[in-house]
């Protein structure tokens, strides 16, 4: 495969980051010494590694990453896209759909040199509040426009910039919450060999999870998607499963970029649903080996890619009690998990 290409001066975006990021580690700045009296002040659950802030249990290495971007995030670019979600839920799907429809003029899902070829989707798309956490908060600023981003924040503790920016735009995805518990143990296991599904579950039900409680995360974006669908687009990972080029044109038409005619002739949406597949991705050697961010595996944003695995990690009890609390939360939302 042909060596990367640093984006050039005036690229249009969306460009993967790693690109930009390149041998720069002497620019890092980290936001992390500054807020570190803060975060370890917060009181803490260390079995998940979380710190409560603003009400919510959230990832501890996210935090500062989390209130630089409270304090000055401003995207004020227009065309900025973030992809949102509660993790575990097909971030890593998504974003490559997002890069691949978003940046389809530069490179053609169907050639041979297309960056998800080469990169983890991760190292596509910034995880912001990680990223800024590591100290390239700098790199995204300097991300051509139109800038594709990620995070796993709340709607509520979203800055005002994110949130109401009418420039910016927003796509989120969940899943079945019980889904999401499942994903997350094989996910977290990694780091913590000894967690139990148990304590995840107990943790949870608690309100416990590594991006707050998951039903309040899921909620905050589905008003969102109600009260401003042009700028909040709802999307669920068993749809994906379920219809993927569908899928796929209704995140070109929600960005702004539908498919015209003669690109659907071509097999445009094929090819992007070909290029990120689960069996795709999986198998690409950059995702076999390597390691994203935060001492995960490549590998590991690629487990089984089905729905319903919960029928044999849960038992019934867990399932009853689960989904009691879920449908309390979620009652009188409209939002039912088929
Ligand atoms: P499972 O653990 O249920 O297999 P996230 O990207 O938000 O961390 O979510 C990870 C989940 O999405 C994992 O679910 C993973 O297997 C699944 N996934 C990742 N890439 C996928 C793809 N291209 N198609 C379908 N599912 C995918």
């Amino acid at each position: 495969m042909a060596a990367p290409s640093k984006p050039q001066h005036g690229a249009i975006g969306p460009v993967p980051f790693k690109d930009v990021i390149g041998d720069a580690m002497a620019q890092r700045s980290s936001p992390e010494e500054e807020y570190a009296g803060v975060v370890s002040s917060l009181p803490s659950y260390p079995k998940l590694r979380l710190r409560h802030y603003q009400g919510m249990w959230l990832m501890e290495y996210t935090l500062p990453g989390i209130m630089a971007i409270q304090r000055s995030f401003v995207p004020r670019r227009h065309g900025d896209v973030v992809l949102a979600s509660p993790g575990k839920c097909g971030t890593t799907w998504l974003k490559a759909l997002a890069f691949a429809v978003l940046a389809r003029g530069a490179y053609s899902p169907a050639s041979d040199r297309h960056p998800l070829l080469r990169l983890n989707p991760h190292d596509c798309v910034p995880f912001m509040e990680g990223a800024i956490s590591e100290g390239w908060g700098g790199k995204i600023d300097e991300l051509p426009s139109p800038r594709l981003m990620s995070t796993h924040m709340q709607h509520a503790a979203l800055p005002k910039s994110i949130a109401d920016e009418p420039g910016c735009k927003v796509v989120y995805i969940c899943r079945e919450p019980k889904d999401i518990l499942v994903s997350a143990w094989h996910f977290f296991r990694i780091i913590e060999p000894d967690l139990s599904f148990q304590e995840v579950f107990e943790a949870a039900c608690d309100g416990k999870f590594l991006t707050g409680a998951i039903w309040d995360h899921i909620i905050g974006y589905w008003n969102a998607c109600k009260a401003n669908p042009e700028k909040v687009l709802f999307l669920v990972y068993e749809d994906l499963l379920r219809d993927p080029a569908n899928i796929v044109r209704k995140l070109a038409d929600f960005l702004g970029q539908p498919f015209s005619s003669t690109e659907e002739e071509a097999g445009l949406v094929t090819d992007i649903v070909r290029l990120c597949s689960f069996e795709n991705l999986k198998s690409l050697e950059v995702n076999k080996m390597g390691e994203a961010s935060f001492a995960f595996p490549n590998a590991s944003y690629f487990r089984k890619g089905k729905a319903g695995d919960w029928k044999i990690h849960m038992t019934p009890e867990m399932v009853e009690c689960f989904d009691t609390i879920v449908k309390e939360k979620m009652h009188g939302s409209g939002l039912v998990f088929a």
